[in-house]
C-alpha cells in the first residue's frame, strides 16, 4: 500500500464535513458520502445487566474485502462502550484468532471441536482477549474439515447455533467472522444469527456477487432461520480522493438504499498494521480516524437498534 494512501483525508464515513464530535460547529450540516444526512450517533449508555446476545455474521463471499478487520474493530469498540463482545472465528485461516493475538495452530481445541464433538464444552475453547469485555471461540485450519464432515450430520446447517446456545446469554452481541464462501459453514452462521452485516469493498466490482449473497439470507431466511434479516451494508476501504470509491457508494446506497449504513470505513495503512501488531486499531492507534470510523459504526449500530 502507498504511503500516499496513508496520507489522504482519512474519512470515517463522512464527505468532506467533519467526522468526530465536536470538530464541528452547530451550523455545520453533517453529510455522509452520499449526501444523506447525519444523524448523531450518542454514545450508548453502559448496560446494567448483559444479554441475550444478538448474533451478527459477518459476511460476503468475496474475499479480502474487510470482514475480519471489522469483526475485530467493531468486537473492540462496542466492548469500548461496556458491551459483553463474542468473537466467533469462523473462518479456518484464523485470521480473526491471529489478529487479536491467539495463535490457533497451538491450541488443541477450537470451534471445531465444538462442532463435531457432542458434549465439548464451549467454557473450555473460549478464550480471553488483552480487550476487556471481549472472547473468543477461535478457530484453525482444523475447520476446513467441518465442511466435509458436517454433510451428514442431522440439522447440519443448525450444528453453530446449538454450540453457541450455552453462552448466549452471557454477551451482549456475538459477531461471527465468516470465511469467503458461500458453503455450509457460512449457512451455518446465518442459521445461528439474528443478523448480517456485508461489508463491501469500495472498489469496481464490488456489487458483483452482493445478489447471490442476497439470495442465500433469504433461502436461509424462508427455510432455516426466519428472523434473520440484513443489519446493514458497511463500505470499506474507501478512499476519498478518487471519485471511483464515491461512485461505488452512490451505486450500492441506489440498490440497497439506507441498508447502507452512513458509516463508511476508510483506506489507510494504519489496518493491515494494526494487523501485524495483533491488535485493534482501537489499541494500536486509538485516535487514529480509522478507529474513530469503527467507534462510530458501533453506535451507528446501537442506534439502529441491532446491538445493545
Ligand atoms: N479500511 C482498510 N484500509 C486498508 N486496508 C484494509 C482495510 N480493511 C482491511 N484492510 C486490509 O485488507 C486485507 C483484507 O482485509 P480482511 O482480512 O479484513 O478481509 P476479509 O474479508 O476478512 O478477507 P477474507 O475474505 O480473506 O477473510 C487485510 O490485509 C486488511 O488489513
Ligand atoms: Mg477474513
Amino acid at each position: 500500500m502507498s504511503s500516499q494512501a496513508e496520507t489522504q483525508d482519512p474519512t470515517s464515513g463522512v464527505g468532506s464535513a467533519p467526522v468526530t464530535d465536536g470538530t464541528r460547529t452547530p451550523t455545520e450540516r453533517r453529510v455522509d458520502v452520499v449526501g444523506r444526512p447525519v444523524p448523531d450517533f450518542p454514545v450508548p449508555a453502559p448496560l446494567d445487566t448483559h444479554g441475550p446476545g444478538r448474533i451478527i455474521a459477518m459476511c460476503n463471499q468475496k474475499g479480502g474485502v474487510g470482514k475480519t478487520t471489522t469483526t475485530i474493530n467493531l468486537g473492540a469498540t462496542l466492548a469500548e462502550y461496556g458491551r459483553r463482545v463474542l468473537l466467533v472465528d469462523f473462518d479456518p485461516q484464523g485470521a480473526a484468532s491471529v489478529g487479536l493475538g491467539v495463535n490457533p495452530h497451538e491450541l488443541d481445541r477450537t470451534v471445531y471441536n465444538l462442532l463435531m464433538e457432542r458434549g465439548a464444552d464451549i467454557h473450555e475453547v473460549l478464550v480471553g482477549t488483552d480487550i476487556e469485555g471481549l472472547d473468543l471461540l477461535p478457530a484453525n485450519i482444523d475447520l476446513s474439515a467441518a465442511e466435509v464432515q458436517l454433510v451428514g450430520e442431522v440439522a447440519r446447517e443448525s450444528v453453530l447455533s446449538r454450540v453457541l446456545r450455552p453462552v448466549v446469554d452471557d454477551y451482549d452481541v456475538i459477531l461471527v467472522d465468516c470465511q469467503p464462501s458461500l458453503g455450509l459453514l457460512t449457512v451455518n452462521a446465518l442459521t445461528a444469527a439474528h443478523g448480517v452485516l456485508i461489508p463491501l469493498e469500495c472498489e469496481f466490482f464490488a456489487l458483483r456477487g452482493v445478489a447471490l449473497l442476497v439470495e442465500t439470507i433469504e433461502k436461509v431466511r424462508d427455510r432455516l432461520n426466519p428472523r434473520l434479516e440484513v443489519d446493514g451494508i458497511l463500505a470499506t476501504m474507501f478512499d476519498s480522493r478518487t471519485l471511483h470509491s464515491r461512485e461505488v457508494v452512490a451505486r450500492v446506497h441506489e440498490a440497497f438504499g439506507d441498508t447502507l449504513f452512513h458509516t463508511v470505513i476508510g483506506r489507510t495503512v494504519k489496518f493491515p498494521d494494526a494487523s501485524v501488531a495483533a491488535e485493534p486499531i482501537t489499541v494500536y492507534a486509538p485516535s487514529h480516524p480509522g478507529a474513530q470510523a469503527y467507534r462510530q459504526l458501533a453506535r451507528e449500530l446501537i442506534a439502529r437498534g441491532d446491538a445493545a
